[in-house]
């Protein structure tokens, strides 16, 4: 084969595996069905998109959140302070999880009851006194019951948080998940 020729099958097989993000490096977060999870994202990584495929077999979702820099926010060499909100909810009920002010989570935990055939949420909210969030905005319902969910999160914007509704004939959930824009003194 000519060098040529490899050089024009690379090119198509990068444009075929088109990434996810156009972040310069990032890594999966991933979540199996069933599985217990706590997954984080720590600074000056944030999560850039979220997938999630349901099984009817498992009655569960497993999940994959690509974690990464972004081009947009400015990095500060002070700390976060961060804590686990704690599980809340209640197995197949709905649910709204948020961090409050300008809090924004950089870390997500789940349990899964077999019971039930549903899970329980805790989540990681962190802040900065220098930072703060706005423009927020809550997607549009990202999936239907039983199907894929994908989404990109725009470079700059952190998650605040995510609501559920849960089904018991699909023994699944539909999700909308609310972002916002992480903003530094110096970034305006
Ligand atoms: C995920 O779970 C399925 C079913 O339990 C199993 O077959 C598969 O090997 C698991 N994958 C990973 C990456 O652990
Ligand atoms: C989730 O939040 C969105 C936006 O506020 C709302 O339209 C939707 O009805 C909520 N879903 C549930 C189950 O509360």
């Amino acid at each position: 084969m000519s060098e040529t020729f490899i050089c024009l099958l690379l090119i198509i097989f990068m444009i075929i595996e088109e990434p996810i993000t156009m972040a310069t490096g990032y890594r999966i977060l991933r979540a199996n069905y069933t599985e217990n999870f706590e997954i984080f994202c720590t600074e000056p990584d944030f999560f850039l998109s979220v997938t999630s495929t349901y099984s009817s077999e498992h009655k569960d979702r497993k999940w994959d959140f690509t974690c990464g820099s972004s081009s947009q926010i400015s990095v500060s060499s002070k700390r976060s302070r961060c804590y686990w909100h704690g599980f809340s909810g209640i197995y197949d009920q709905p649910f709204k999880l948020e961090c409050l002010k300008n809090g924004f989570m950089q870390g997500i935990g789940s349990i899964y009851s077999n019971h039930h055939k549903d899970r329980m949420w805790d989540y990681y909210c962190c802040f900065k006194d220098e930072y703060s969030v706005k423009n927020c905005y809550t997607t549009d319902q990202l999936n239907k019951y039983s199907e894929p969910l994908k989404y990109n999160i725009p470079d700059g914007y952190v998650l605040r948080g995510f609501n559920s509704s849960h089904h018991n004939i699909y023994e699944d959930r539909i999700y909308w998940f609310e972002f916002c824009k992480l903003i530094t003194a110096t970034s305006e």
